[in-house]
């Protein structure tokens, strides 16, 4: 058995391969049924030809429909007016289930293939996608192992939220309410007094009604955690990692890559450091290009569009002011009124790929914090033993892998990012 890929990029012309898969596109000629088939690597035309395969096998792959599955077993030829410049004539075909007819034809809208989304990811727009997920999953975990940081995992299932309570999602707990988390930031501060150096990649949970082009309701977050470290240290590693993960897409998916619409060169070019701007300098940017925003209010997809247009790497707007942030982050001790904050900011409308910043160790510090947004110390006095037992500088980040992606395969949607996506209009199938 031989992958597709390997057809068309390894074996040498003329020889005998066996391959699995499914059909993919399948017409007739005179004699001859060309068929297209598909696996997890790619596409390959397989011509069948009367005569060359036993009668009952052509008589069965004339009548079979796209999506069924077969093996076939041929001879490799190079011919150039394949798709892939490779062909597999054909000596047996062997139908092993005959598909009904498959509901998903052209021209469709994108709600009917958002239903039928367990059948739509068997496209070869699907199919680069995750390969290129697959890819900068990997670079995410290289980079942090290769730096010494330890992969840890926090619960899902948490009694208090730390991005605010608007956006958490309630679930009942034998009787008592309880949270699915929106990251894993309380643990990976506790974490990071035990192991130092963390990160982990896993799923975290947002009840943003927004329906954007960047929202989901479910997501994968790569967070990163490190003690003896500050915002500065942080920030390199948010670039670093975001740049091997498009240096490593390019490497090892340029095909995929170019099948999305990006270039190889545009990823290979996104190089640290990136272009770092202070919140109230964005302001001033912002003003020069007619858009006045409000100083304290956040950015929104407006402004972080204005800031990137015409960029090819993203830049980091850092030291936002204090009122619109979590309680954890670390007061800028030059002015009170900022926080030792980043947001990593990429183009194509993508927008925020990374949050993170420095972490408040002063204990009374954070308590104030969050009696001023209206919250109950008391809920987060585990949370507060590490302000009490051997409290050191340390400072993380979380970023959006599906935003990652988003930007890199070029999507429009985020929600193509993502095998199954949630939304707050859909979470089936
Ligand atoms: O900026 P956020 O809310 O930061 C945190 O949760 C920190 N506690 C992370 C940390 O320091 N460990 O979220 C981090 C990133 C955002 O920059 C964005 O890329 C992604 O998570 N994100 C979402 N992605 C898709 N859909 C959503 N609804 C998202 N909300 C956040
Ligand atoms: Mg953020």
């Amino acid at each position: 058995m031989v992958a597709i890929v390997e057809i068309l990029k390894g074996k040498p012309s003329a020889s005998d391969v066996e391959l699995r898969g499914w059909i993919h596109r399948i017409r007739s000629v005179g004699g001859k049924v060309f068929v297209v088939v598909r696996d997890s690597t790619g596409i390959i035309q397989v011509a069948v030809a009367k005569g060359s395969v036993p009668a009952e096998e052509f008589a069965s792959i004339e009548r079979a429909l796209i999506e069924s599955s077969l093996i076939v077993t041929g001879r490799v030829v190079d011919d150039s007016r394949a798709p892939g410049g490779r062909e597999i004539r054909a000596s047996s075909v062997r139908v092993v289930h005959f598909a009904e007819k498959f509901p998903i034809q052209e021209d469709l809208s994108e709600e009917f293939l958002l239903d039928v989304r367990h059948l739509w990811i068997r496209s070869q727009r699907m199919a680069s996608i995750f390969r290129i997920r697959h890819t900068a999953f990997e670079a995410v975990h290289e980079y942090f192992r290769d730096r010494g940081f330890w992969e840890v995992h926090p619960p899902m299932i948490t009694p208090a939220g730390s991005e605010g309570g608007a956006t958490l999602f309630e679930v009942e707990y034998f009787g008592r309410k309880a949270y699915l988390t929106q990251s894993w930031q309380l643990y990976a501060e506790a974490l990071a007094l035990a192991m130092e150096k963390v990160y982990y990649i896993g799923p975290s949970f947002r009840a943003e009604k927004s329906r954007t082009t960047r929202h989901l309701t479910e997501f994968w977050h790569a967070e990163m955690e490190q003690a003896w470290a500050g915002m500065e240290d942080v920030m390199r590693h948010a670039e670093g990692v975001i740049a091997h993960a498009c240096h490593r897409v390019a490497e090892d998916r340029p095909d995929d890559v170019v099948a999305l619409g990006r270039t190889p060169e545009f990823l290979k070019a996104v190089t640290p450091p990136f272009e770092r701007i202070r919140y109230d300098d964005a302001l001033k940017v912002l003003k020069g290009k007619g858009i006045d925003i409000d100083w304290g209010k956040d950015l929104r997809t407006l402004e972080e569009r204005a800031l990137t247009e015409g960029r090819s790497s993203p830049i980091i707007v850092t030291h936002y002011p204090k009122v619109t942030q979590a309680f954890y982050k670390a007061r800028d001790p030059r002015r009170p009124d900022l926080v030792l904050c980043f947001d990593v900011l990429a183009g194509d409308d993508v927008g925020e790929i990374v949050g993170g910043s420095e972490r408040e160790t002063d204990l009374e510090t954070i308590r104030r914090s969050l009696t001023e947004q209206g919250i109950d110390p008391k809920a987060y006095d585990w949370y507060l033993d590490s302000r009490r037992y051997g409290s050191v500088q340390h400072a993380g980040f979380g970023m959006g892998m599906e935003r990652l992606i988003q930007w890199i395969a070029k999507l429009e949607h985020i929600r193509d990012a993502v095998p199954f996506p949630r939304t707050p209009a859909r979470f089936s199938p």
